[in-house]
């Protein structure tokens, strides 16, 4: 839990709510957070994900790992602290675009289960949708698609602390939606998630 550090701040409300900007755009901010082992196809399905969403006309943002590592996370690395602060940092980015009315499509390993529940009550807390889907493939597949010969390197020792070598993996116990990305085709998948989008309301037409 990060403490609060600066004090004598406010927060400052503005005239324009999020349901006016909902109005504006025609569809409901909404954080779908993907999780899952490295190279179990997370980026792979926000990426087509994406591709569906603006093809129907709706506004997405994707929020992928090694980017966000490349820019504001630069300076951290893999440790359990440096992983917390990634996700905290992440989920704070994610409620930003989700008040903006955007679609984010969250990206990252999160391995563990109190960071991902903390960022989803974050967003539950200010009413905001949040959208866990574990995209599960078994560590041996992840292995022989090593798409990044990471797991390659993990094997042979050159890197330290990979997720599911020696690092490790906490399963969601309730994901909003469970893909098996080891036996699904990738249209399979991206139909039971528009399908978990539409119920949830998050499309929705201009009157
Ligand atoms: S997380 O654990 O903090 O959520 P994140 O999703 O941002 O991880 O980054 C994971 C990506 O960083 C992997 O897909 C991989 O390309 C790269 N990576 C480099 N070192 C490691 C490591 N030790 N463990 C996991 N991923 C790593």
């Amino acid at each position: 839990m990060v403490q609060q550090k600066a004090t004598n701040v406010h927060w400052h409300e503005g005239d324009v709510t999020r349901e006016h900007r909902n109005r504006v755009l025609g569809q409901k901010g909404a954080t779908i957070w993907f999780t899952g082992l490295s190279g179990s196809g997370k980026s792979t399905v926000a990426c087509a994900l994406e591709k569906e969403l603006i093809n129907r006309g709706h506004i997405t943002y994707r929020l992928d790992g090694d980017n966000v590592r490349l820019g504001i996370n630069k300076n951290l690395g893999f440790s359990a602290e440096d992983r917390h602060e990634n996700i905290r940092r992440i989920g704070e980015i994610s409620k930003l675009f989700v008040d903006t009315g955007i679609i984010s499509l969250s990206s990252f390993i999160s391995p563990y289960r109190a960071d991902r529940d903390t960022v989803r009550e974050l967003h539950e807390a200010a009413g905001m949708d949040f959208i866990e889907v574990w995209v599960d493939c078994s560590l041996e597949e992840a292995e022989n698609r090593d798409p990044k010969g990471l797991y390659k390197k993990a094997r042979a020792g050159e890197i330290k602390g990979f997720t599911g070598i020696d690092d490790p993996y906490e399963e969601p116990k309730n994901p909003e939606v469970h893909l098996r990305s080891d036996q699904m085709t990738l249209e399979e998948e991206i139909d039971i998630l528009l399908d978990t989008l539409k119920q949830r309301g998050i499309f929705f037409s201009v009157d």
